[in-house]
Formats: structure tokens, C-alpha cells, sequence
């Protein structure tokens, strides 16, 4: 996000780190502008780096430009806050009348139903999907909220909403990202009433899109090992439901949604809404079109089995629900969240350092770790040029298999009688830094610390513990819980010199009970767990700056906006078949860059599917993300690992490419394409990396001709195969123009087949005469 604000240090200060202050200011807009104005705010129109956002007085126009964004909303005659427009951005001349709510329509829709609103409370006759709905102790379920304040610091946005009668006061925050116009919404809700009251429903925000007949949604299913299928449906009349009722993300749905036109079959072409929810707790997000055709989509935490209870004086944050809008179609939607993430999600945004290439030893020895043997995989790993070796599971405790053991973090003295220090030294002396597995919020009842503490996992009294993979989940609402496993975690960074973290998590929950709270206050749990573990890797990123961490759940259950904004890199699935990996992968970037998403190679064939891939197949699947080796280097000959060798130096030359790079589907797998074509362009355009794949030859058939996209038309690219055959007549060097327009044939025949080239510029654009 563009952190170029106008404001004072001290004002700075105060609106930043004071929340307090900033409240109290919201009901006196008279002493906000005052302020604002000795502290050289501009209250009414202020500027961020690249994004603009602006209040007209008259009209009661907010106007958030951003990039090639224009976000257009108003405080209506009914004092609502009215989404006017949300597109392509719109010259500053052009302004816009002041929002009209709208007529209801006949006695059974109201007008609060039929107007487009930025966040409605659940009264007043609502019928579509409530952003907030609240149950007070006297019964009363009835919330109105209008406009009351707002204030505009460079590029963000409050806007003060509350509550007709009672002292609800609803705060909806905007932050405008001016690289991508991506913005990012969430709420704030207080509790000024002199009691507490009960949050049933809560959103982060609604987005309004245009009035229209002819949308499409796109969304990602899976399951475990089977994650990231993109699927398409026409919007109709009625609501889809996206969420998870996991405790977590999940990989039944991922929370990212892309609406376009139907009929739009050009991935590069026409307008796309998209957003996605940074909350990897139990989420939802509604897609709904209502009587007057009018698409609304809503997201927040999971209302299934929610309840908040907000003390007299206490307030609720939610989380951010991101969204942003491309004219490039959804090649060109893909972009831009890339770019965000990249630019400003990750941890070390807008510069995340580049993957190293790592070697895991989860598929070579799975429980079986010990010295002798991960010392022997970090000198095969090391000799192929890895530059991370990480230590999987069954290095702790009683850890011989998924039976026993977790909770317990301790290093295992039959498997490492000196500890983890000579491993990790010879992992150092080979060049190499040093990682480990965890699964901190889990515990096998076959452990001390369950022994220990039975009570600290979710459950509710005299019932069954549900196990899944023998494994309960820890309560990590509890204050004690999070203390333990804060306290484990920073032992074991503070006592080792690790570099990575990869932080797992392999089930769901079940019984989300919390007994040692009052009843009203028991599935606060829904959130509570969900600060806490945010809190954790927060507090432990802050005290080992120089950890890196990757969120894994059993493959890609934990991906979200949320995770990513503390973890460098993500697990999108088990399943390591280099070829189903290709639809995995091609789901994974409509929503999440590249750069994160960690591939490993692994043995032939694969454990998934029994499916023999050749090496070199295995290696270009793996490249097109973050590059990572998960096989059993101890088996390979040396002619396998010369030719790891050989591949991983190639992907260290193209990897910034890769990873940072702007991502075109040229050729999708899905709809059980028998090809697959991706191709990276780096960000300042000095290169371009193809990616090709064939199935299976059918009747003669060549393989279809690769249209390259994104290049400087007049520049002069020369290409070079990296791996498999271009056509005998390629040209070697020839213009952007000629690559993109003629393209290249790739020489591709058989089963299974990959190749891969790339294109790099020798000259720029000849000078205009
Ligand atoms: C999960 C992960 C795997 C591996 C195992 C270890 O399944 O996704 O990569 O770490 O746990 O138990």
C-alpha cells in the first residue's frame, strides 16, 4: 500500500497508534477538520503516492482514484453509504450527481433492499445479505446505521457510520494501493451502548458491482491433494456461498472470487472484478444477485455457529476483504493481485527476497530422520545446488509416526543424540541455511503434553474428541495455549540457527468448544484463535527478523491473504505429480503469485498417481514456481543428478523472472486441455520464460503454436532453448512484434513432453524519426 501521506509525525502519530484518540474524534467532525487543519491534513481531498481520493461537500461524493481504478461511492438522502461506481478510471472532469437511494420495489422489497449499499446493517425490512447483524440484550435485532463523520488521510478513507438509536457505531475503513488500485476494505464496529451486545453476522464489506445479467463467477475448489480447480459459473438470481466452516481456509474453497462477462473467452481481454479475504479462520463470502439484478458480494468471518459478544466499550475489527478491478481480462486480474502481494502483502514488501532453491526430506524419509541420514541428503542436496536444506516431520518427541508424538518439542535423543547442531553445521559447511518442520497447534493424545493438559484442546465437555489423523486441535484461544506454543517456538529459534520455518497444520477442527469461558463467550473461539495465531508468527517474525516461514496444511489448506501477509512462501499441495501439478499450479496464480508457491520435485513415479515422468518434465513442472526438490537424492544416479544440477542452475538464471514476473496463461490446462503453456515476463521486460507441456500426440497433430505475449513490440528478442526442441526454422533473434504475432512451434510429440526457452531483448525500440 502507498504509505506516502500528507500528514504531520504527530498527527501521523496519533491517527496511527492511538486508536482511542481516533475514535473519539469520529463524533466530532467539527474538532476532526480543526485538528486536521493545524496538523496540515487535508481534510477534505488529500493524496497518496499514486492513488487520489477526494470528498465533494456539495454532492456528498467520495471518489477513490488508483492505478487505472475508480472507486466511486456516496452518503445518499437516506444518510447511506452508496456504492456509485466501481471500474475503469474516469477522467477527474467527469463528476457525479449525489446519490439517490433507491425506489423499493413494490411492498415486499424496501428501499433499504433495493439500494446498493457499502455496508447495511441487518433492520429496517433488509432482505439481501446483512453486512452486520446484531442481537441486543433486550431482544432488539433492528440496525440502521447512517452516515455521521469521515475523514480522508492520503489513502485511506473512514467513514463513520452508527446506529439511529443506539450507540452502535460502525467505522468502514478504505486503503487504496496505488501500483495496482487494488482496495483494501474491512469495519470496525464499537460498542458505545451502556451493555454488551451479541455480533451475529459481521462483513468486512460489500462491493456493489454494475447492474448486469450477463456475469460469470469464477472460484477455486479442492481437496487435499486435490486443490486449486478453478470453476466458472453463470450468476443468476439467487446467492452461491463460498466458505469454510473448517476453523481454518480450507481447500474445499480458497476466499478469492473474479466476476466477469460471460462470453468473454479472451483471457487478456474485457473487465474483471476480483477480491479475495485475508482471514484464514472460518470465512465466507456471498455472491448474490438480487431482484433488481444487482450483484452484491459480502465477506467476513463464517456466521455459521458465530457469535461475538462486544463488551460496553470495546470494538471489533474485522478482517480485510481486498478487491480490485482489471480491464485486461482475468489474465490481467491475475497481475494485479500478483503485483499487490509482491508489492505489498508479503512480509518483506515491496522487496521479498527470492526463493532459495530448498530440498525438503519429507517424501525421501518421512518419520525416519536421523543424523546419518539427513547429513548424507543435505551433501546430495547441497552437490545439486540447493541452497536451503529443511528437516520434515519426526525429528521431536516420540515422533516415529503420525501416532505419537506432537506437542512434544523436543529434539528426539534416539534419532539426534547431539542434538540439532551437527546437522545443522554440515548443512551451514555446505552452503547451505537451515530448516525445520512444526505443527505447532496440534497435539497427538499420545504425547506429554496432552498427558499433561487435557484441557487444552477444543472440546466440549463429556463428548468425543475427534481425532483426524490421530491428532486433536490445540485451543489456541487459550491464553495459556498461545503462551506455550509462543514460548516453544522462540526456544527453538533463540537455540538453533534456523532460517525457515515451515509451519504445518493437518486437520480441521471439530468440537470447537472452549469450556473454560462463559457460554456466551465460547465461539469467540472462531476469531480469537485466529488473532492468536496471527500474533504468534507476528511476535515471532518481530523477535527473528531474519526467519523465514511457509504456511502448509496438508498441502494448500492455509492460503489466504491473511497467512501470507506474515509467511514468505506457501505449500499448495501433497500431491507432487509433476503433472497434475500443472492444473494445481494454473489454479494457485489466479488468486496467488508464483513467487510463493513452493514446488518440489519428486521421485518417478510419483507415490500420487504411479505416473513415470521423465526428469527434465518434473524439473520445468516444478520451475514455474518457487523451486524446491523433495525426492530421495540417496536413489539417484549420477546422471540424474547431473542433470538436477544442470536444471537448477537454469532456474537460479530465470528465477527473478519466474517469481516476480508478470504471469500469462497462454495455453490453460484446464477443460482437459491435452497442452499447457505459461510464460513469465520479467518486470522491466529484459526477458521472457516459456513454459510448454504436452499430454499426449494425438493423429499427427503439432504441437499448437506459442503466441507470446507481453513483450516491447519494436525491441529485438533472441531466443534460446533451455530444455526440449523449438521448430528447425525458428528465427533466432526477431522482434517483439514477430514473436507475439507469428509466434513459436515447439517440437513436442509423445507422451508427457516438456520444453521450455526463453526470449531476452538485445536492443530497444529503434528511435522514432
Ligand atoms: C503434511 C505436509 C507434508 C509433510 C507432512 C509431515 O502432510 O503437507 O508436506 O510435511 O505433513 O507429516
Amino acid at each position: 500500500m502507498t504509505r506516502t501521506l500528507l500528514y504531520t509525525p504527530v498527527s501521523l502519530f496519533f491517527w496511527k497508534c492511538v486508536p482511542a484518540f481516533r475514535r473519539s474524534l469520529f463524533p466530532y467532525p467539527a474538532i476532526l477538520v480543526l485538528l486536521c487543519c493545524v496538523c496540515g491534513v487535508q481534510a477534505s481531498t488529500a493524496q497518496g503516492q499514486d492513488a487520489h481520493i477526494a470528498y465533494d461537500a456539495d454532492t456528498r461524493i467520495f471518489r477513490i482514484d488508483a492505478a487505472n481504478t475508480s472507486y466511486v461511492l456516496g452518503i445518499n438522502d437516506q444518510g447511506q453509504a452508496q456504492t456509485l461506481y466501481w471500474g475503469s478510471r474516469l477522467p477527474e472532469s467527469d463528476h457525479f450527481p449525489a446519490a439517490k437511494a433507491m425506489p423499493g420495489m413494490a411492498s415486499f422489497d424496501p428501499p433499504i433492499t433495493t439500494t446498493p449499499e457499502e455496508f447495511v446493517g441487518w433492520g429496517g425490512g433488509l432482505a439481501v445479505e446483512p453486512s452486520l447483524k446484531i442481537t441486543f440484550p433486550d431482544s432488539t435485532r433492528d440496525l440502521t446505521l447512517k452516515y455521521v463523520s469521515h475523514a480522508i488521510h492520503g489513502n485511506q478513507l473512514a467513514i463513520r457510520m452508527k446506529d439511529i438509536a443506539r450507540g452502535v457505531y460502525v467505522t468502514l475503513q478504505y486503503e487504496a494501493d496505488g501500483e495496482t488500485g487494488i482496495l483494501r476494505r474491512s469495519a470496525e464496529v464499537e460498542n458505545r451502548t451502556d451493555a454488551p451486545f451479541t455480533i451475529e453476522q459481521v462483513s468486512a464489506a460489500s462491493w456493489n458491482l454494475p447492474r448486469g445479467t450477463d456475469y460469470r463467477l469464477r472460484y477455486l475448489t479442492g481437496r487435499w491433494a486435490g486443490e486449486w480447480n478453478v470453476q466458472e459459473q453463470p450468476i443468476n438470481p439467487g446467492k452461491t456461498i463460498l466458505e469454510s466452516r473448517r476453523g481454518t481456509t480450507g481447500a474445499q474453497n480458497n476466499p478469492w472470487f473474479a466476476i466477469d462477462r460471460q462470453g468473454d473467452s479472451d483471457p487478456e481481454h474485457g473487465g474483471v472484478w476480483f477480491g479475495a479475504l485475508a482471514w484464514s479462520g472460518s470465512w465466507q463470502i456471498s455472491i448474490e444477485q438480487d431482484m433488481l439484478r444487482q450483484v452484491r458480494v459480502n465477506g467476513g468471518p463464517n456466521s455459521f455457529d458465530f457469535a461475538y459478544r462486544l463488551q460496553k466499550g470495546e470494538h471489533f475489527q474485522t478482517p480485510y476483504f481486498y478487491a480490485g478491478y482489471s480491464n485486461e481480462g482475468i489474465g490481467g486480474a491475475s497481475r494485479l493481485l500478483h503485483r499487490f502481494e509482491i508489492g505489498s502483502l508479503l512480509p518483506h514488501a515491496p522487496e521479498p527476497k527470492l526463493r532459495p532453491v530448498l530440498y525438503n526430506s519429507w517424501e525421501a524419509t518421512e518419520f525416519r530422520v536421523n543424523e546419518a541420514g539427513q547429513m548424507e541428503l543435505a551433501e546430495k542436496a547441497a552437490g545439486i545446488g540447493a541452497e536451503r536444506f529443511v528437516m520434515d516431520d519426526g525429528w521431536f518427541g516420540q515422533r516415529n509416526s503420525d501416532h505419537a508424538g506432537l506437542g512434544d518439542w523436543y529434539v528426539n535423543p534416539q534419532k539426534f543424540p547431539h542434538g540439532l547442531k551437527p546437522v545443522i553445521d554440515k548443512v551451514h559447511a555446505l552452503g547451505m541455511d537451515f530448516g525445520l518442520w512444526v505443527e505447532p497447534e496440534m497435539v497427538n493424545p499420545d504425547s506429554d503434553l496432552y498427558r499433561a493438559h487435557p484441557d487444552w484442546v477444543l472440546n466440549f465437555p463429556g463428548r468425543p474428541r475427534t481425532e483426524g489423523r490421530n491428532q486433536l486441535v490445540l485451543n489456541l484461544a487459550r491464553a495459556d495455549v498461545r503462551a506455550y506454543v509462543s514460548a516453544f517456538l522462540d526456544k527453538l529459534l533463540t537455540e538453533n540457527d534456523i532460517a525457515f520455518l515451515k509451519w504445518d497444520y493437518n486437520r480441521n477442527w471439530s468440537e470447537p468448544g472452549w469450556p473454560e469461558v462463559a457460554a456466551e463467550d465460547q465461539k469467540k473461539v472462531y476469531v480469537d484463535f485466529i488473532r492468536n495465531y496471527y500474533a504468534i508468527l507476528a511476535e515471532l517474525r518481530a523477535r527473528h527478523p531474519a526467519v523465514e516461514i511457509e504456511s502448509c496444511s496438508g498441502g494448500g489448506s492455509r492460503v489466504d491473504l491473511g497467512v501470507m501477509h506474515l509467511t514468505d512462501e506457501v505449500w499448495p499441495s501433497d500431491n507432487t505429480d509433476a503433472y497434475d501439478r500443472l492444473l494445481i499450479q494454473n489454479g494457485f496464480t489466479y488468486a496467488y503469485t508464483p513467487e510463493v508457491m513452493m514446488s518440489w520435485v519428486t521421485d518417478s513415479p510419483t507415490w500420487v498417481n504411479q505416473r513415470t515422468l521423465s526428469l527434465e518434465y518434473r524439473f520445468l513442472s516444478s520451475m514455474q514456481g518457487s523451486l524446491g526438490i523433495g525426492a530421495n537424492l540417496s536413489k539417484w544416479t549420477p546422471q540424474e543428478l547431473a542433470t538436477a544440477s544442470k536444471m537448477i542452475s537454469q532456474y537460479k538464471a530465470i528465477r527473478e523472472t519466474v517469481q516476480r514476473g508478470a504471469l500469462y496463461r497462454i495455453i490453460s490446462p484446464e477443460h482437459e486441455s491435452e497442452q499447457s503453456v505459461t510464460e513469465s515476463v520479467a518486470r522491466d521486460g529484459h526477458e521472457a520464460v516459456v513454459f510448454g507441456f504436452l499430454h499426449s500426440s494425438r493423429e499427427l497433430y503439432p504441437f499448437p503454436r506459442v503466441y507470446l505475449r507481453g513483450l516491447d513490440a519494436g525491441a529485438t528478442y533472441q531466443i534460446t532453448a533451455m530444455d526440449g526442441q523449438l521448430a528447425a526454422d525458428t528465427l533466432t533473434k526477431a522482434s517483439g512484434t514477430y514473436w507475439m504475432e507469428h509466434g513459436v512451434d515447439l517440437e513436442l510429440r509423445g507422451d508427457f513432453q516438456a520444453a521450455a526457452f526463453t526470449l531476452k531483448r538485445t536492443a530497444t525500440k529503434p528511435a522514432q524519426p
